[in-house]
């Protein structure tokens, strides 16, 4: 293996593995994201790469935040806490909480929060999505799944 490969295979192992978490949306992905829902806040950011005006970094921890009836945009890290961040996107009362994630349908989380969930719409990217900072395009596929409030069943009916 050449110093190159050698170079490059450690940059992906860098980014193209739960050890980081700074997988940055790709800003044309977001701006047509957020052309269609108009969301206020960046729920996983630093003070570097927030999407949004208003954020939370990790120092403020925004998985305890309060998340009710904003408008949410979630890229969370993809470690082992990513079970955690797509239940308080699908349980936090959020009025809509759009989330990027890797489209890993075998996952508990995706079973328990987003499959057959009625709140839950999904959208399968197509091709693989070139993260910022990435030398290459992501090694899985990616999805975006919206979490929409719904009226609760003994809300008024007008009439
Ligand atoms: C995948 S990046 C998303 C970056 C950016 N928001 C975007 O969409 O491009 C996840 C970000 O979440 C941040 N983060 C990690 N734990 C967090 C926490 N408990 N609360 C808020 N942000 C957190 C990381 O520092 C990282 O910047």
């Amino acid at each position: 293996m050449s110093d190159a490969d050698i170079k490059k295979r450690s940059t992906m192992s860098v980014h193209f593995s739960s050890k980081t978490d700074n997988w940055a949306t790709p800003q044309d992905f977001f701006d047509a994201v957020n052309d269609e829902f108009s969301l206020l806040w960046d729920v996983c950011a630093s003070h570097e790469n927030a999407k949004l005006p208003f954020y939370w970094t990790r120092d403020q921890d925004g998985l305890s935040a309060d998340w009710r009836g904003k408008r949410v945009w979630m890229n969370p890290p993809y470690g082992s806490e990513i079970g955690k961040w797509v239940e308080k996107a699908a349980t936090g009362g959020a009025a809509i909480a759009v989330c990027l994630l890797p489209a890993r349908t075998d996952t508990r989380w995706f079973h328990r929060h987003i499959y057959g969930n009625p709140k839950a719409e999904m959208r399968f990217a197509k091709g693989r999505l070139k993260f910022g900072g990435a030398a290459t395009s992501a090694p899985f596929p990616s999805m975006l799944v919206i979490f929409r409030q719904r009226r609760g069943s003994n809300s008024a009916v007008p009439g």
